[in-house]
């Protein structure tokens, strides 16, 4: 899979893949905003096919000594053939690069079980929840805790 940095002008594109790949899709104002940040500040990375289709993409920002991780999403065709597993090994590979960040953690609703079990398999243990913290994916439903993870950046 070729890896290819987001920058500003991929905002459309990338919303689009947002949209199939996402429950509750970020709004095109908030992909601008993320892809218009300090780029050195930016590990934002889509996995783009032989055929030159974006297939899987990670959103995430240095802050600090920590690598946020703020989305990852795979469209639905290309699911379970580890490509999130290899983009976001190769976000982190890239953030090793920065001797500052020393440490990587996310936030996943608690029923998203391929997301934990995709984090799980990176090596991500929770560290923390923050009760009713998403809005429910289907109206009425209760809103959704959110499990807080992380793991050291380097061994
Ligand atoms: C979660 C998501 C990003 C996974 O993307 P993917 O490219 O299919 O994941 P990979 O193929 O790299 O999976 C790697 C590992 O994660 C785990 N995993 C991924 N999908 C899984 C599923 N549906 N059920 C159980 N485990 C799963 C497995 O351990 C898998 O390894 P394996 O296939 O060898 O068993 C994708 O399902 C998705 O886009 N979901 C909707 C958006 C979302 O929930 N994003 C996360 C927000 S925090």
């Amino acid at each position: 899979m070729k890896k290819q940095k987001l920058t500003p002008p991929d905002v459309d594109a990338l919303y689009e893949l947002e949209c199939v790949s996402q429950p509750i899709p970020w709004s095109k104002e908030n992909i601008a905003l993320e892809l218009g940040r300090n780029p050195s500040f930016s590990f934002s990375w889509v996995g783009v096919d032989e055929t030159g289709q974006w297939a899987t993409y990670v959103l995430a920002r240095q802050v600090m000594d920590e690598l946020w991780i703020l989305q990852v999403g795979t469209a639905p065709d290309f699911r379970r053939q580890g490509l999130a597993q290899e983009l976001l090994s190769w976000v982190m590979a890239q953030a090793e690069a920065v001797v500052e960040i020393q440490k990587v953690i996310l936030e996943v609703r608690e029923h998203n079980t391929p997301a934990i079990e995709l984090y799980g398999a990176l090596g991500f243990v929770q560290e923390g929840m923050r009760p009713k913290y998403y809005p429910p994916v289907h109206p009425g439903a209760p809103r959704e805790n959110a499990i807080l993870m992380g793991r050291a950046l380097r061994p």
